[in-house]
């Protein structure tokens, strides 16, 4: 099989060519990315001379060097990746959001239609559903459940989806979605709060927890998220919407406080800051669908994927440092 991965050199991205790469010794790999802030050659310099990779630094949102890539290569499939994906950089500046997470998507779209690809997967996210209340642990976000978004990143993620759903009634586009909780694990970008948080701790730098630091996320390791894609892509159902969820709830002081103890550092590096406009308060996902349709579940458990975690960026600390003084974006003449 053929992939077009877009948003490749990005966290998820990474991970899910990694995967394939890892687990279907035929497959190949065209990986699409504009490189913008959050993505990093870095990511898979190493399958640079790998003949089942092939790297594009290409935008989404850029018509004519969309389509050449489908005229160039023989595709099977398109996961979308690619995405402005940080909230907080939303809420500072929600044009460039609109402009990849809804018109990138709406390109891509239009190229699988004209090109008559056989598969398109749209990468979206656990926030389209908006936020639970702390007091109610019964419930969980599900497929059926109605758009109620809270910030630009999620306004526009949900318009995405809005858009795959459209254009699968419409013109009969072979779309699957995915919605996943937060992911972690290695590659993620340090603006994201556990890699962020590792970071900080390292360097004896406080750590900023935003508002009373109760607010959950349902975390999910990374590889778990890229297995169950690849399930999608392989076995789902067309035109249908799956919850990928690691059924792990942890308030962000929890995950703050457990970093600290791994790493050996005091709670009073903890600084309770100001909180993020429009904060959603939980999130939970329940992923029974794709577990009873398709036979996925998570298989790493939040105490080891954490220490493997912390461990990786531990190991790899000139990734985070090339990052830090702006060397990963001097490749390819990519500006910074
Ligand atoms: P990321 O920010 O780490 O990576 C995004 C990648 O997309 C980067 O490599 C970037 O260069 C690329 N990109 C951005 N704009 C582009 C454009 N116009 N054209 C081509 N490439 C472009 O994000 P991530 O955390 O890896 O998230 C990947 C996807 O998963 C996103 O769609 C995000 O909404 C979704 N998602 C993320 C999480 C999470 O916890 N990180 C959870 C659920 C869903
Ligand atoms: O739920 C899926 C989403 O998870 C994805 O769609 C997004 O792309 C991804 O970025 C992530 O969004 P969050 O806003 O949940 O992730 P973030 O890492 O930015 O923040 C996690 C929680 O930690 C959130 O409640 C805000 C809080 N936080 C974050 C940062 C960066 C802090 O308290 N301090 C911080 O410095």
């Amino acid at each position: 099989m053929r992939h077009l991965i877009t948003g490749g050199e990005g966290f998820i991205g990474t991970n899910y060519i990694r995967y394939i790469l890892k687990m279907y010794p035929e497959d190949e790999i065209i990986c699409v990315d504009k490189l913008t802030y959050a993505g990093n050659y870095d990511n898979l310099k190493e399958f640079e001379n790998d003949g089942r990779f092939t790297f594009e630094q290409v935008d989404i949102c850029d018509r004519k060097a969309v389509y050449s890539l489908f005229e160039t290569y023989s595709i099977d499939c398109v996961v979308n990746f690619a995405a402005e994906s940080h909230v907080d950089r939303s809420i500072e500046n929600p044009e460039i959001f609109l402009k990849t997470n809804i018109i990138g998507t709406e390109v891509l779209l239009d190229a699988v239609n004209k090109y008559a690809i056989k598969r398109f997967h749209q990468i979206s996210t656990d926030e389209v559903y908006g936020d639970l209340p702390l007091d109610r642990p019964d419930l969980k976000f599900e497929e059926d459940w109605g758009i109620k978004t809270s910030s630009p990143y999620s306004a526009s993620k949900a318009s995405a989806d809005l858009l795959c759903l459209a254009y699968f009634r419409t013109y009969g586009t072979p779309v699957t979605i995915s919605r996943c909780s937060n992911n972690y694990g290695p590659y993620q970008f340090p603006e994201k709060l556990i890699p962020l948080m590792i970071e900080k701790a390292q360097r004896n730098e406080s750590l900023p927890v935003y508002g009373d630091g109760k607010n959950i996320r349902d975390w999910l390791y990374v590889e778990d998220h890229c297995s169950a894609i690849d399930k999608i892509v392989r076995l789902g159902k067309i035109g249908e919407i799956y919850n990928i969820g690691g059924n792990n709830e942890k308030s962000n002081i929890e995950i703050v406080k457990i970093i600290l103890e791994a790493l050996k550092k005091p709670e009073s590096l903890i600084t309770f800051v100001k909180d993020r406009p429009g904060h959603d308060r939980r999130y939970a996902i329940n992923s029974g669908k794709i577990q009873n349709e398709l036979g996925w579940k998570p298989q790493t458990d939040f105490e080891s994927g954490i220490q493997q975690t912390i461990e990786w960026y531990k190991n790899n600390p000139q990734w985070i440092e090339r990052i830090l003084n702006g060397e990963y974006k001097k490749i390819r003449g990519v500006k910074s």
